[in-house]
């Protein structure tokens, strides 16, 4: 999906740090997308960018097996900016020399910076920047010179004005670089003369006239599970197609208490979406019943899904395309390089599960985007604070958060200590500041006493997380009287529960979910 006429294109060598690049050049009202280093010439191309960024990465430029792009992007006419493995990769291929330096440079450094060039323009002399590579620049290729140094490195930053050609051995992506943003803006407006006015609403303007071009008069069928991405790409696909969208959501019984009514509410009642409403929780209950092994569970609940929603989709006759809430980083493909970070961090929940046999033609409008970008339309559209800032709820629901077998019983106590976490949680305005904030509920019984009366019930585990993105998190240091009013009024409040733990864990090696 082409969202801009103008374009910043980054090629991967694998660094931890490229998505950032990415970011950076959005915040810049710039539109970027990421490729594999190894993309063919005529692709990058057929892209026709205003600019190309030669990302950081794990190797050494002289490293057998080290990965190189076609050489001919330096001929292109394109401006290019190498960072860090990008300018190493850069000075390389023009015949300049880099060697393995003695220290490996990392963390901060000044920058002593040339002010008449294009890319420092309107910065500082000095600058704190932030350095990490083994490997350093020796001899510049011909035409090049210098337009930054540290202490430690004589060629932190060079050019080639008449080839449009810049690299910087620092990361301006990273928070601890100063003005780094203001110089990939430099490079994306002062070299690659980008206007800069990508937006939110051309995004969407352009994403709705796409989804109507590719859907024409068919039918498009959602998945609609409440959760930020679904919910985003309907209101997208609403607001593109209306009543050629048809949402099926499916209760599976272990949702939190009171969200399949606020489902309905919100996108039947408000957004007056075609919605189909399955109560699965019958079939999805009967078929848990006594299953304790936490990945049985898992396969048990994905399956029914899969059967409930092809169902159900199979009723709606015309129906041509299947909509995913399918995210940039989902898309991003990893760089297969030995000892690159990001190619580790994969998720492991994908929507998937889908059949493949299913005839239906994907379309994902939120594929181009970030998370707090996909945030960002919905709010634009309209979507209320709770659903656009929504925490992450897994697919398998409550049934991951109930230890062993899952009975109606315990999900309805679980959701009634859940719904107390929410509200003191938000009551305290933590809600918003945490990955996420829930309850467990541990088949563990122990010992009380309630007024006058021995109580011998079970316990809840509290589990509150800070994290960036799900797949590293640590225990949140919450005020022990919040702590205190969540215990009290789950022990006060939901029969059965009688002990209330806090999980101090962090992950790794913990979990988030208990299951
Ligand atoms: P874990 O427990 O692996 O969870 O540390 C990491 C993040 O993923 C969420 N999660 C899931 N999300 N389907 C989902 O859509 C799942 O099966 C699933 N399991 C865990 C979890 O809530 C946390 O944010």
């Amino acid at each position: 999906m082409d969202t801009s006429n103008e374009k910043i294109l980054i090629l991967d060598f694998g660094s931890q740090y490229t998505q950032l690049i990415a970011r950076r050049i959005r915040e810049c009202h710039i539109y970027s997308i990421i490729i594999p280093f190894s993309t063919p010439i005529e692709e990058i191309e057929k892209e026709n960018p205003k600019g190309i960024i030669l990302s950081g990465g794990p190797s050494s430029v002289y490293e057998d097996g080290a990965p190189h792009c076609d050489e001919r992007i330096f001929d292109l006419g394109i401006p290019i900016l190498g960072i860090c493995y990008g300018l190493q990769l850069t000075v390389k291929h023009l015949n300049g020399n880099v060697e393995k330096s003695e220290e490996r440079e990392y963390g901060h450094a000044v920058l002593n910076v040339k002010n008449d060039c294009p890319l420092f323009s309107d910065i500082k002399g000095e600058l704190n920047v932030w350095m990490s590579h083994g490997d350093k620049v020796h001899a510049l290729p011909d035409g090049f010179e210098v337009i930054g140094q540290t202490e430690n490195c004589e060629y932190a930053a060079i050019q080639n004005t008449e080839m449009n050609i810049y690299g910087l051995q620092f990361h301006p992506e990273v928070a601890h670089t100063e003005q780094g943003l203001e110089i990939l803006k430099n490079f994306c407006i002062n070299i690659c003369s980008c206007s800069g006015d990508w937006t939110m609403e051309s995004f969407i303007e352009s994403t709705i006239a796409d989804i109507r071009q590719t859907v024409g008069t068919d039918t498009v069928i959602l998945g609609l599970s409440g959760g930020v991405d679904s919910s985003v790409s309907a209101a997208l696909l609403q607001k593109a197609i209306g009543d050629q969208l048809v949402c099926i959501f499916v209760n599976n019984g272990l949702l939190r208490m009171g969200e399949a009514e606020s489902v309905l509410k919100l996108y039947g009642d408000n957004f007056k979406m075609n919605l189909v409403y399955v109560d699965a929780t019958d079939q999805f209950l009967d078929k848990l019943a006594n299953v304790t092994d936490p990945e049985t569970k898992r396969k048990i609940i994905g399956h029914e899904f899969v059967n409930v929603f092809d169902e159900e989709s199979s009723k709606i006759d015309d129906a041509k395309f299947l909509a995913q809430g399918t995210t940039y980083p989902d898309v991003i493909e990893s760089v297969p390089i030995s000892g690159n970070p990001s190619a580790l961090i994969k998720s492991h929940h994908n929507v998937g599960g889908l059949p493949e046999d299913m005839k239906l033609k994907l379309v994902e409008p939120l594929a181009q985007l970030f998370k707090d970008e996909v945030r960002e339309v919905g709010a634009k559209l309209g979507l209320p604070k709770e659903v656009v800032w929504r925490q992450p709820f897994p697919g398998p629901g409550l049934g991951v958060r109930i230890i062993g077998d899952v009975t109606r019983e315990k999900i309805h106590t679980l959701q009634l200590a859940d719904r107390i976490v929410i509200e003191e949680m938000k009551a305290a305005d933590y809600y918003y500041k945490v990955w996420q904030a829930f309850a467990v509920f541990l088949p563990v019984q122990s010992v009380g006493v309630m007024g006058d009366q021995r109580t011998y019930e079970n316990a809840v585990a509290l589990r509150v997380v800070t994290s960036q993105d799900g797949m590293t998190a640590d225990w949140a240091k919450l005020p022990y009287d919040l702590l205190g009013r969540i215990s009290n009024r789950i022990i006060n409040e939901v029969r059965g529960i009688n002990r209330v733990c806090y999980d101090i864990s962090s992950k790794p090696p913990g979990t988030i979910e208990w299951e």
